[in-house]
């Protein structure tokens, strides 16, 4: 059988990123083009900026793409590209140039669901990964318990009600003028810290499956307060340690429980805040003792990226999915719509 070879386009937020995978999941190349320098003096990810930034980087990223994987582009079998959910502006960039590589190529063109990809990157670093299993994605703008039954058939179990796991993480660092993007650094600032320091608050919502986050948020925020309040020292290490502590023990305990529930034998991690040193072991720690399987990919794929865009989209292209020239922008498109 001939090889399919996906070039995978990615914009949805601050990354420009381009892929190019062979056979859904071989990764030939994996260019990711960060704006998170720009944003950092703003605190966050400003739209207009980041199209902007797509539109610089975009051409000068496939180009790259191609010479490092050695290709042509006569060599691509279909084009890959996320068109949903995310900015607007910033899908945008990615997607009208996904189409006009596809037009001009005379090649398929299949779009991607962002959150579809983030899952998918489990199935590139374990090549024996395959569905039925429940999947935790978590990133910036997600927080998502899933049961995967198969490959691109879903089912939302939870998610959260307000904020995104990870928005929650940038959202206190920057309260504690940490930087941005605030997981890594809370991250790193909690191994030195006690996570046992402050009892934070934790949301099981009746032991379902959806989260919330806002109430951790205004409790670590009221305990920053009443701490410069009273001119009493903050240790930043405890507040990064109880804080991280409060948001991997419900996501943790949650996805467990799901696969308990549901009967799946395996857990996979996936989004930005699926590089978490915490989440990653105390999940681990909490299957230990049953037959669940947990998995994670490395760190370069739980953050955004194209080669999980290709992924995604290599399935979606042997499902027999193809998209046209009307594909546009879905800023809020959900897991499993199309
Ligand atoms: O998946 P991603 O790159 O973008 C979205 O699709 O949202 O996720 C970015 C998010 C940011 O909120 C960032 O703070 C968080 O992932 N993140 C982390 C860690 N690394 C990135 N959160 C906690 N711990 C980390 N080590
Ligand atoms: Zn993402």
């Amino acid at each position: 059988m001939e090889d399919i070879i996906t070039m995978a386009i990615e914009s949805s937020c601050d990354e420009t990123a381009v892929a190019i995978i062979k056979n859904g999941r071989e990764v030939l190349t994996n260019i990711i083009s960060t704006q998170i320098e720009t944003h950092k003096k703003f605190g966050g990810v400003v739209p207009e900026v980041a199209s902007r930034k797509h539109i610089e980087n975009i051409d000068i990223v496939v180009e790259e793409a191609l010479e490092e994987a050695n290709m042509k582009f006569n060599d691509i079998t279909h084009i890959a590209v996320t068109y949903g959910p995310g900015l607007v502006g910033a899908l945008l960039v990615g997607l009208s140039y996904a189409k006009a590589l596809a037009y001009t190529l005379g090649i398929p063109l299949v779009g991607v669901n962002h959150i579809e990809g983030h899952l998918s990157a489990n199935y590139i670093a374990h090549k024996d990964l395959v569905p039925p299993f429940i999947t935790l994605i978590v990133s910036g703008g997600h927080t998502h318990l899933v049961e995967v039954s198969d490959y691109g058939k879903y089912e939302i179990l939870g998610k959260t009600r307000d904020d995104a796991s990870g928005e929650a993480f940038d959202k206190i660092a920057r309260a504690m003028g940490l930087g941005y993007p605030g997981g890594p650094i809370i991250d790193r600032l909690a191994k030195e810290g006690n996570r046992e320091a402050i009892d934070f608050p934790r949301a099981y919502m009746d032991d379902g499956y959806d989260f919330s986050f806002s109430g951790l948020k205004s409790s670590v925020l009221n305990y920053l307060n009443a701490k410069k309040m009273k001119g009493e020292e903050i240790v930043v290490e405890d507040v990064a340690a109880s804080f991280q502590e409060a948001v991997v023990e419900v996501l943790a305990t949650k996805a467990l429980k799901a696969a308990k529930d549901k009967g799946y034998d395996i857990i996979t991690l996936s989004g930005g805040v699926a590089s978490n040193s915490r989440l990653r072991e105390k999940i681990v720690e909490l299957a230990s003792g049953t037959n669940i399987d947990v998995k994670y990919p490395p760190l370069v794929l739980c953050t955004d990226n194209a080669a999980m865009i290709g992924c995604a989209g290599y399935y979606n292209y042997i499902a027999g999915i193809r998209d046209d020239m009307s594909l546009n922008a879905v800023p809020n498109l959900k897991i499993g719509e199309r």
